[in-house]
Order: structure tokens, then C-alpha cells, then sequence
């Protein structure tokens, strides 16, 4: 059984709360938020017996072994650098840092502490729709490129048009499309095809700097793959990836894969199996099991893909003109 400790009070966080203790392999005894209230209410509802609101005193003195982190973008480094510091193991949700130098940073903090293990929350790699596409794509007949979408209206856009700036549209807080929802389309490209040699984000901007919706093209030897994230529109189209006379259909979109087809000419043949309700059980399963069984390689795999993952996003973002607070204050250092 592993103690986990909290940070962040959204439905994000019950969700990985619920998919942790579904798992029979977690107890959940520290909360942190800001406000007791909160962490009151979160510590009631899952049997946790310690509340913190102080950061510090959070790492200091809770009495858990692993971190999960579903904090604003902007604020994963400085805790999760705390939770190492701490000795703590770190869940850190997606996108884990907001560029290659914090990245990098993590990386340095974390060869002096080889008995921790940190992972980003990229959930749906775990999934087993998404190495049921892996699988796939190794036995199409000939690659020919692929096009991945992932937009969804954010319920955060009706506040910014009201002119508030909800976290996920502020650059302040490393937000926008291509961080936010981008970031599972990245996986999905960096794991199935490998780094692609040239790329650019062709980026809608909205009127603070960040994307509200986006198309990328990564250019591969032999192919393309096409991108396209929102949170100001929603897309109903579901992704392909093409063979020469067979196609993959994944649906409902790139990121949440709950079905996937492979089509030859007028045949369909159904690939996937029915994913499950709470899609953080998997992975929350996977980091158990790497901690516990003390999977070094599956644990450098995952960082691997994760930091090729932040490199990407970060270019990609960068060739949209899209900067950062997190970036100018990396310069400053
Ligand atoms: N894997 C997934 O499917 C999935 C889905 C959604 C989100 N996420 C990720 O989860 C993370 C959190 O996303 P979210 O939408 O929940 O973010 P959020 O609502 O902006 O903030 C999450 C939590 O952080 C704390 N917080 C908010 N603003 C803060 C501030 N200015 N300073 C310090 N703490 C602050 C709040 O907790 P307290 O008030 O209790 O302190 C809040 O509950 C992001 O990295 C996001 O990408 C992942």
C-alpha cells in the first residue's frame, strides 16, 4: 500500500483519488489546499487523517510516500522540487513542466536521488487502447501520415470572453490548447512515430498571447502527421492514421481512444476494447507497480517519452510565438 499525499482540490484530483483507491493500492493520508475548508472537505470525503495549507509543512511533516501534483501548469516545478527535496515520489500531472530547462532542472535534481521516481500523469498512454494502436500501426502495410485531433470547448473560455483569465488561459500559468490538450496529441505522435525531423504550430491566438485552438505539422521522413487542438471549439471528428489500403479510426478523439477501428476497403474490424469508466485507473496501477516492483527501465522509458514530449511542446509553441512566464524567468536565472 502506498500513503499518497495531494495537491490540488479540482475534479481532477477526486478522479485520481478515486482511480488510486480503486486500484487497492493506495491510501490516500495528506490533502493540501490553500484553503482548510477544502482540505477538510477532500481529507472527509476519502478518510485522510492529515490537512495541511502550508506547503512546507505539507512536505515537512506529512506522513506520505508519493506526490500527487494537479496544480496549475506553472506551479508543477517549484512543488514538484519540493517533493523531491522532500524524498517524496511525484505524480505530476501533464504537461509536467513548462519548458526543456525546468525539465532539465528536475532531471539534475532527480540523478541525486536515484531511489525516487517521478512520473508525468500522461493518463492515456497506460490505457490499453493506446498500445492496442501501437500495435496496429507496427502492422500497417505501409505508414502514410496520420491526423490527430483533440478539441474541446472549455467551459474557462465563456470566463475569458467575460474577460477573466481562467489558469488555462493565462500564459502566467503555462496555459492554452496546445499545453493543455495538445500534449496528449504530442504522446500520441512522439510514441507511435518517433521524433519527427522538422515541425510548426500554426496557432490561433487569442488576445494574451496563448492558443485557444491550433493545427501542428510534424514533418517525418516518409510522412506527416497533423495536430489539431482547441478549447474554443469542439471537434467531432474522430483521428486516422493511414496505411496504404487500410486506415486506423480512432474515436472518439486522440486522447480518450474509446474506440479503434481498422478499415480495408469495405471491411471494419474493431480493435479496442471497451475502456474503462475512470481512465486514471490504469496508469495509477502502472506507477504502483513500477514504484513498488522497482521497474528502473520502465520508469526511464516513461521519462524518456516525457521529455521528448516537453521538447516538443515546447518548439511547437515556440514556432507560434508563444511565450511564457515561466520562460522569462528561466532567462533571468
Ligand atoms: N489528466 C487529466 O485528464 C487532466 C484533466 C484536467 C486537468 N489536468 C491537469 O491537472 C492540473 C490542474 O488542472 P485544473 O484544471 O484542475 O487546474 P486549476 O483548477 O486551475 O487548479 C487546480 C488546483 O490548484 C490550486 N490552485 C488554483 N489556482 C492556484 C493558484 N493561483 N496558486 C496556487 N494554487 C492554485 C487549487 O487548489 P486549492 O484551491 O485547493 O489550493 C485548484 O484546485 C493541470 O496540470 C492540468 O493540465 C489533467
Amino acid at each position: 500500500m502506498l500513503k499518497l499525499g495531494i495537491i490540488g482540490t479540482n475534479f481532477i484530483t477526486a478522479q485520481f483519488i478515486e482511480a488510486a483507491l480503486a486500484t487497492g493500492n493506495y491510501q490516500l493520508t495528506t490533502v493540501y489546499s490553500r484553503s482548510q475548508e477544502k482540505a477538510q472537505a477532500v481529507a472527509d470525503k476519502y478518510q485522510a487523517s492529515e490537512t495541511f495549507t502550508d506547503i512546507d509543512r505539507f512536505f515537512a511533516e506529512g506522513a506520505f510516500e508519493v506526490v500527487y501534483i494537479a496544480s496549475p501548469n506553472s506551479l508543477h516545478f517549484q512543488q514538484a522540487r519540493l517533493a523531491i527535496a522532500a524524498d517524496k515520489h511525484v505524480i505530476v500531472e501533464k504537461p509536467a513542466f513548462s519548458n526543456p530547462t525546468e525539465m532539465a532542472n528536475i532531471t539534475a535534481l532527480l540523478s541525486n536521488k536515484p531511489h525516487l521516481f517521478l512520473f508525468e500523469a500522461a493518463r492515456h498512454i497506460h490505457e490499453p487502447n493506446f498500445k492496442v494502436v501501437q500495435t496496429a500501426i507496427k502492422q500497417l502495410d505501409k505508414l502514410q501520415g496520420a491526423v490527430l485531433t483533440y478539441m474541446k470547448y472549455s467551459s474557462r473560455y465563456d470566463k475569458f470572453l467575460a474577460g477573466e483569465e481562467p489558469n488555462i488561459f493565462s500564459p502566467s500559468f503555462s496555459g492554452g490548447a496546445l499545453q493543455d490538450l495538445g500534449v496528449y496529441v504530442v504522446y500520441d505522435a512522439i510514441a507511435w512515430f518517433g521524433a519527427p525531423e522538422a515541425t510548426h504550430y500554426y496557432a490561433s491566438l487569442l488576445p494574451n498571447g496563448i492558443d485557444g485552438r491550433g493545427t501542428a505539422i510534424l514533418r517525418y521522413a516518409d510522412f506527416d502527421v497533423t495536430l489539431m487542438v482547441g478549447k474554443n471549439a469542439t471537434s467531432y471528428l474522430p483521428s486516422e492514421i493511414y496505411g496504404l489500403k487500410e486506415t486506423l479510426e480512432l474515436g472518439n478523439n486522440a486522447a480518450d481512444l474509446q474506440s479503434v477501428k481498422l478499415h480495408r476497403g469495405s471491411e471494419t474490424k474493431v480493435l479496442s476494447t471497451p475502456p474503462e469508466t475512470n481512465p486514471m485507473i490504469a496508469e495509477a496501477q502502472d506507477f504502483y507497480r513500477i514504484i513498488t516492483e522497482n521497474d528502473r527501465a520502465a520508469a526511464a522509458e516513461n521519462a524518456q517519452l516525457s521529455r521528448q514530449v516537453n521538447q516538443l511542446l515546447y518548439d511547437l509553441r515556440r514556432s507560434a510565438g508563444i511565450v511564457f512566464a515561466a520562460d522569462i524567468e528561466e532567462q533571468k536565472k
